[in-house]
């Protein structure tokens, strides 16, 4: 049994790389968004909104502990800022679970999250000139969380397949 799990900053690609990783593997994939998304019958940035971040920390290390009950194979994508929150960083270590940190430069992520910052609660009061120091600034403090995985991955320039020829190379 393997539970691969992708961790990321907004934009590294963990939904779209974990969904084509999950297929090529040929085990379920589960977004962790999603899941709390549909438990929580609203979107992340409603529930941002009407409940506010802790909240909203609280119910994603919940569902986080639930999905790896599961006593199956899956690839599973985080949300950016989960390892950073209550003991979700120790749970990447758990001994059926293979981490994967997809790691981007600033200026990688600023450019794809320009046009989707309304998805994201936590970059929608931005403007765009601050976009590349605002998320190096998050970087340098989640850092030390994405790296308590087993692998790191560098994402610039890479294209989705390779990703995940990349990291189907590491779990072999
Ligand atoms: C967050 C990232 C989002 C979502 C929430 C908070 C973060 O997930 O969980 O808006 O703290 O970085 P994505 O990385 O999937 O956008």
């Amino acid at each position: 049994m393997m539970k691969v799990i992708l961790v990321g900053y907004m934009g590294s690609g963990k939904s779209s790389v974990g969904k084509l990783l999950a297929s090529k593997l040929a085990v379920p994939f589960y977004d962790l968004d999603v899941i709390i998304e549909e438990n929580e019958r609203q979107s992340v940035p409603e529930l941002f909104k009407n409940k506010g971040e802790i909240y909203f920390r609280k119910i994603e290390n919940n569902v986080f502990k639930l999905v790896l009950q599961k006593t199956e194979s899956f690839v599973l994508s985080l949300g950016g800022g989960t390892p950073c929150y209550h003991n979700n960083h120790e749970m990447l270590l758990q001994d059926d679970v293979v981490s994967f940190y997809l790691k981007g430069k600033a200026k990688t992520l600023a450019n794809r999250l320009q046009d989707e910052k309304v998805k994201r609660p936590l970059l929608s009061a931005t403007n765009e000139n601050d976009l590349v120091d605002f998320i190096n600034k998050h970087l340098f403090d989640r850092s030390f969380y994405y790296h308590q995985v087993n692998h790191v991955i560098e994402i610039d320039e890479k294209s989705v397949e390779q990703l995940v020829d990349e990291i189907d190379l590491k779990l072999r």
